[in-house]
């Protein structure tokens, strides 16, 4: 769907389950990782771009202090006063959007007096595909919210009202980096993003400019961030920061992983090596996109995916495939992107060659007996905004 069909889509919902017209419609996008993966929680660098999938909210404030939200995704209303909102009291998909009103209170805006809302929310990110389907309902939420409300507050603290809520709401243990990411973005654009200082540059990829394409390769292998994997990687960099002395592995460079191969047990080692030359990658891709153009990021691309194949051990066969088969294929770069243990991988492409690449694929996982993935192409687009 295009943004103006979810608009519509959104106000006619709206109308029909909460009654009139909306006060106005907010979307987010969502957003792919180019490169510096699980180095947000570790105060690393991240590179994302928002991309042309989106998440749009359709919005009134109400003259009581109920919230009422709905989704084109589910039956129901769910509904909860704003004096009622707590973590424990939320759950299922509606966390996203109320953990966000929640956040905001706990964050410095005094939510004492604010009036209730009516939401309804449409989409067309793809769900638990990597894309950040919950950071474009946090980022939506959050604009509508900030301008209905008269908030005044700016991007780097609407993101860490999304996070909040991710953390506490949702119950997942992730980074800023995925609500950064779609609040912030830029058509043909990347945000780099300093994780510790929260300081944000745009800087131009220019895909679009130079003809090149992203192609996405959703395997269809469902990820769930709350459980699992995503905590347990998380809580072996904390320990291998404990292991180095040091508060973050933000402050481990690469010349240090010598003394780290010493001190610390083999896996553990492994885990902090991702992070620390992954880190290194995601300034390097900025360079070489500044110095040489983005035909210059394809090996960069590689090697982050082979870190997080074998030192961080969070990609599975579906995404190893993809990734080998869009490089074989002719793609210049090609690695899996997002939290891992399932979701996307991506390949940048001379546009020319995106039809052909994704039929490779298509082919590829027919041969392995894997499910058929979907795959697409995204813009590098603006980050979320009023309708
Ligand atoms: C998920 C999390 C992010 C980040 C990535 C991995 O998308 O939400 O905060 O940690 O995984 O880079």
């Amino acid at each position: 769907m295009t943004r103006p069909e979810l608009a519509t889509a959104a106000t006619d919902a709206f109308a029909r389950i909460h009654g009139g017209a909306p006060d106005g419609l907010w979307s987010s996008p969502g957003r792919v990782n180019l490169i510096g993966e699980h180095t947000d929680y570790n105060e690393g660098f991240v590179f994302p771009f928002a991309i042309n999938r989106h998440t749009v909210v359709a919005a009134r404030l109400r003259d009581d202090r109920m919230v009422r939200v709905s989704s084109g995704l589910r039956d129901g209303v769910e509904e909860v006063a704003i004096d009622d909102l707590a973590p424990d009291a939320l759950g299922g998909w509606s966390a996203y959007a109320l953990g966000v009103i929640w956040a905001a209170g706990q964050l410095g805006t005094d939510l004492s007096e604010a009036r209730g809302l009516d939401l309804h929310v449409e989409s067309d990110v793809p769900l638990g595909a990597g894309l950040s389907s919950s950071a474009a309902l946090e980022g939506a939420v959050a604009v509508a919210i900030d301008e209905l409300w008269g908030l005044g507050l700016d991007r780097r603290t609407l993101a860490r009202i999304g996070r909040l809520a991710e953390n506490e709401a949702v119950g997942a243990p992730t980074g800023i980096m995925d609500q950064s990411a779609v609040l912030l973005g830029q058509r043909d654009s990347g945000v780099l993003l300093d994780c510790r200082s929260l300081e944000s540059t745009i800087v131009p990829l220019a895909f679009e400019a130079q003809g090149l394409a992203v192609l996405v390769i959703d395997t269809r292998v469902e990820h769930a961030h709350a459980n699992g994997g995503y905590a347990e990687r998380r809580a072996s960099c904390e320990r291998g920061a404990a292991g180095l002395g040091v508060s973050s592995l933000r402050d481990v460079a690469v010349d240090d992983l010598e003394r780290a191969e010493q001190v610390l047990d083999e896996e553990t080692f492994r885990r902090v090596r991702h992070i620390v030359t992954e880190n290194a990658r995601v300034l390097a891709v900025v360079d070489a996109l500044r110095d040489s153009g983005p035909r210059s990021i394809g090996p960069l691309l590689a090697e982050s995916h082979a870190s997080m194949r074998d030192d961080f051990e969070i990609s599975v066969p579906e995404l190893d495939l993809a990734v080998s088969t869009a490089v074989a294929a002719g793609a210049i770069g090609s690695r899996m992107t997002g939290g891992g243990f399932g979701g996307a991988a991506i390949a940048l492409v001379e546009r020319d060659d995106l039809a052909s690449i994704s039929q490779r694929i298509h082919e590829a996982f027919a041969a392995a007996g894997f499910t058929e993935p979907a795959t697409f192409e995204v813009l590098p687009s603006q980050g979320a905004t009023r309708v």
